[in-house]
């Protein structure tokens, strides 16, 4: 945990802008895979551990704004809990670790919430995305279980996002850790891809790395020759000499604080031409985004120049036509790159998904589009210092989409489709690192770059 005036500050900062009502924090409970004692590893929910840190499961918490009341809700261990479990802190000791003046149990809360209601008080609460904490809002609001989430305070989700959005130096610091460790698993994966491995191979070592080091994954990484599929979930091929492997990949630190990184490695070491010419287009749309960025930059003009340096090098190899801006307004390149440029990350990979990707990505000043390609982006507005995001083009030959564009005959003056006939089996290549935004321009997360030129790449797999 942080230190305790961390979680009291920050809670101070949200109490300020509120007048009255209740704010209700649900944390996450114990998920049972095949039978209740039985549990998939247990995740805290993000914004519990902002406010309260406490990484545990069966709490929740409260903030009653009018009488500037902080409780803590949870049932101390009982001595069978602790025979099997062993000793746990009581919920008054944490209460006290995270500067919380009253702790109360679980069937408190019910009265407190079920109170206020029957004053006609508003209780604040966020959108649930854990069936048990629906059944517990329904069950303690009276609200039918189907539409709990109709009822979330759209003021709380804008400040929780606000104050989330910008990361302060124990957090950057966090995610500068988590891509350290996501460094060693992507190194350690470049050593291995070898022609006869199998896929799954890499996928467990890059687990073992992170839980040697007390850490995690942010995420299932995505390991896979057929990187064309953007987030492939399977992992049972075995690598030959000219495939391209992308292992999109990254840890959680012990705080629980996520990296998200990306490298396409040439499986027996040495990229073919085609290959090679693919790479240097994707690693310049990568690089071109992140010198531009900087306060007041939009990450949607982000993501439309590196739509730009991929439409312009593929013009130049021929597999594209014409003029590389009048493509992208025309949304030729997406055939080729079909996603956004990246998302925020922080406590959460997708930081703050669950609370809503318009509310952390867009704003009054910028609507999302439902257009192909555009409706993927999940992080559209001005950046602002403290900002951490991903920067992760791509180039991908999705067969599927190719022959649905080809069938319509879609752009015929953009997309040279005969030529696409001798990219069949290509597969995909995304790279993508971690920034920060800083006062006057960004850092790249992590005290090292991960190797990610074709040279590194290569020298590196040869090893
Ligand atoms: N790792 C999933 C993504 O890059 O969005
Ligand atoms: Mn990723
Ligand atoms: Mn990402």
């Amino acid at each position: 945990m942080f230190d305790t005036n961390i979680y009291t500050n920050r809670r101070r900062i949200l109490k300020d802008k509120f007048d009255s009502g209740l704010i209700l924090f649900l944390g996450n409970e114990n998920s049972p895979a095949n039978y209740l004692a039985n549990t998939y590893n247990f995740r805290q929910d993000s914004t519990f551990l902002y406010y309260f840190g406490i990484d545990r499961p069966g709490f929740a918490a409260t903030i009653d704004i009018d009488n500037n009341l902080e409780t803590l809700f949870g049932n101390d261990f009982t001595i069978d809990d602790i025979v099997w479990e062993g000793m746990q802190p009581s919920v008054s000791d944490y209460a006290e670790i995270v500067g919380v003046k009253r702790a109360a149990t679980l069937e408190k809360l019910n009265d407190q919430i079920i109170g206020a209601i029957k004053k006609g008080r508003k209780v604040h609460f966020l959108p649930q995305y854990r069936l048990e904490n629906i059944l517990k809002l329904s069950k303690i609001s009276g609200l039918n279980s189907s539409n709990v989430n109709d009822y979330t305070s759209e003021k709380l989700i804008k400040a929780v996002v606000a104050q989330r959005s910008i990361k302060s130096d124990e957090e950057i610091a966090e995610i500068d850790e988590a891509v350290d460790i996501a460094a060693k698993m992507h190194t350690a994966a470049m050593k291995m891809v070898k022609p006869g491995t199998d896929e799954r191979k890499i996928a467990g070592m890059i687990e073992g790395i992170a839980l040697s080091f007390g850490y995690g994954l942010s995420f299932r990484p995505i390991v896979s020759i057929n990187g064309q599929t953007l987030h492939n979930p399977y992992y049972e091929n075995k690598m030959k000499a000219g495939d391209l492997l992308v292992n999109d990949s990254g840890a959680e630190s012990k705080l629980h604080y996520a990296s998200d990184i990306t490298r396409t490695i040439p499986v027996g070491g040495k990229f073919s031409d085609k290959q090679r010419e693919i790479y240097q287009i994707v690693l310049k749309a990568e690089m071109n985004a992140i010198n531009s960025v900087k306060p007041g930059v939009t990450n949607k003009e982000l993501h439309f120049e590196a739509a730009k340096d991929i439409a312009s090098g593929l013009i130049e190899l021929g597999l594209m036509f014409g003029n590389a801006q009048e493509a992208v307004n025309a949304g030729a390149h997406t055939l080729f790159f079909p996603h956004g440029l990246g998302h925020m990350l922080g406590l959460d990979v997708h930081d703050m998904e669950g609370l809503g990707e318009d509310y952390v990505g867009y704003d009054e000043s910028v609507q999302r589009s439902d257009e192909f390609g555009l409706k993927y982006l999940r992080l559209a507005k001005s950046l602002q210092p403290g900002y951490v995001f991903t920067i992760e083009p791509g180039i991908y030959f999705i067969p599927e989409l190719i022959d649905t564009w080809k069938t319509q005959n879609r752009f015929p003056e953009f997309i040279n489709y005969d030529m696409l006939e001798n990219y069949t089996g290509f597969g995909g290549i995304r790279i993508e690192d971690d920034i920060l935004v800083t006062e006057d321009g960004h850092r790249i997360l992590g005290s090292k770059q991960i190797p990610k030129t074709i040279e590194e790449l290569e020298s590196i797999v040869n090893k």
